[in-house]
């Protein structure tokens, strides 16, 4: 019999238990899926802690990599023994699932299932703000927070592959470092110093056309003030806490910005948007333009200790849970 990770209750990373489930057969356009690796996102806390309303007890984790073993009736788009990728469909916290077959992608063979686990939402993510919510230019300068992320770590590479300057924001100097050694030109630690007067200094009091900002509480107001006159705003997260109510006519006075509040599965809503985010994707990074760094890994069973580096900001680019 599997197990997978179960929350019955919202709460701490303790709500996280692994126990033995029932898996029926696949039905109608279902595929029944042997899971190799999944990957931790943030998104994975929101969901524990409560902050979506999502019904109790539930499966979490929103991606993961394995082997189809069976198929339901009608599936045409992949075969027994495929090795294959989603993003998306929560629920990625188990040894085995079963699954609609069009929110899968199959695996080049240059593309392992631990790095796809961690890829496929991060790396789309990063294919959504870099490509489409705001669509990046050699010769831009741009900020983006969190560099040394799982998100942040794949932005830096991406934009910089797409010739663009990139400031990040990091809380410590080893994570400055790693930005740095992956694209990021302008590390600042903003735990240390006013990463907006840094941003005005490094673009000689200009700002920046397009800010990208997943930390939200802490960062959002100051934010704001990075970027330049009638520039665009990209709150995309919240992993300090979620940003305070206020006024449009702030976005008035900080030079008439304009500001979006995208989420990836609003950009992936027609199987053409998933063949085109995730085929750009794999061609980064099987051509060397973007690694992914797997910086930890935990046993599936072990999610809780995942979570607890996670939220206490101990990771520094992605990780994945192993089956
Ligand atoms: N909108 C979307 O569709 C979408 C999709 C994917 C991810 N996201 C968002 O993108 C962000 C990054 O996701 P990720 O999975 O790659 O995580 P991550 O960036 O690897 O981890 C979060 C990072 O946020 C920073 N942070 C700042 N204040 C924090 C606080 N009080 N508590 C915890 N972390 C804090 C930390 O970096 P420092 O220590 O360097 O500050 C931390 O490492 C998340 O906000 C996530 O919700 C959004």
């Amino acid at each position: 019999m599997p197990s997978a990770i179960q929350v019955s209750e919202f709460g701490g990373s303790e709500q996280l238990k692994f126990n033995p489930i029932t898996i029926g057969a696949p039905a109608a356009g279902q595929v029944h899926l042997k899971q190799a690796t999944c990957g931790l996102n943030f998104i994975d806390v929101y969901h524990r802690t409560g902050f979506y309303d999502i019904a109790l007890p539930f499966i979490p984790g929103s991606e993961g990599a394995g082997t189809v073993v069976a198929l339901g009736e009608g599936v045409a788009n992949v075969a027994v023994g495929n090795r294959v990728a989603y993003a998306g469909s929560r629920g990625s916290y188990t040894e085995e699932r079963l699954i609609a077959a069009d929110q899968l992608v199959k695996l080049p063979d240059e593309i392992s299932f631990e790095q796809a686990s961690c890829m496929m939402l991060q790396g789309m993510t990063a294919q959504m703000l870099l490509r489409q919510v705001y669509e990046v230019k050699r010769g831009d300068t741009i900020l983006v927070h969190a560099a040394a992320g799982g998100v942040g770590l794949i932005m830096c590479q991406w934009a910089a592959a797409l010739g663009a300057t990139v400031i990040g924001t990091v809380s410590t100097p080893e994570k400055a470092a790693l930005a740095k050694a992956h694209g990021c030109h302008h590390p600042i630690i903003y735990t240390e110093q006013n990463f907006v007067e840094q941003v005005k200094k490094i673009t000689n009091g200009h700002g920046v056309p397009v800010v990208y900002d997943s930390v939200g509480k802490t960062t959002f107001l100051d934010s704001l003030d990075c970027v330049e006159k009638r520039g665009l705003m990209v709150t995309f997260g919240q992993a300090s806490g979620p940003i305070e109510p206020f006024s449009p006519l702030l976005l008035n006075v900080k030079g008439c910005l304009f500001l979006t509040r995208p989420t990836l599965f609003s950009y992936l809503d027609t199987r053409e948007a998933l063949d085109s985010a995730s085929s750009e994707l794999f061609e980064m990074v099987i051509s060397g333009k973007i690694k992914i760094n797997i910086n930890q890994t935990f046993a599936l069973k072990d999610a809780a200790k995942a979570h607890d580096a996670l939220e206490s900001r101990a990771t520094t680019g992605s990780t994945v849970l192993i089956v």
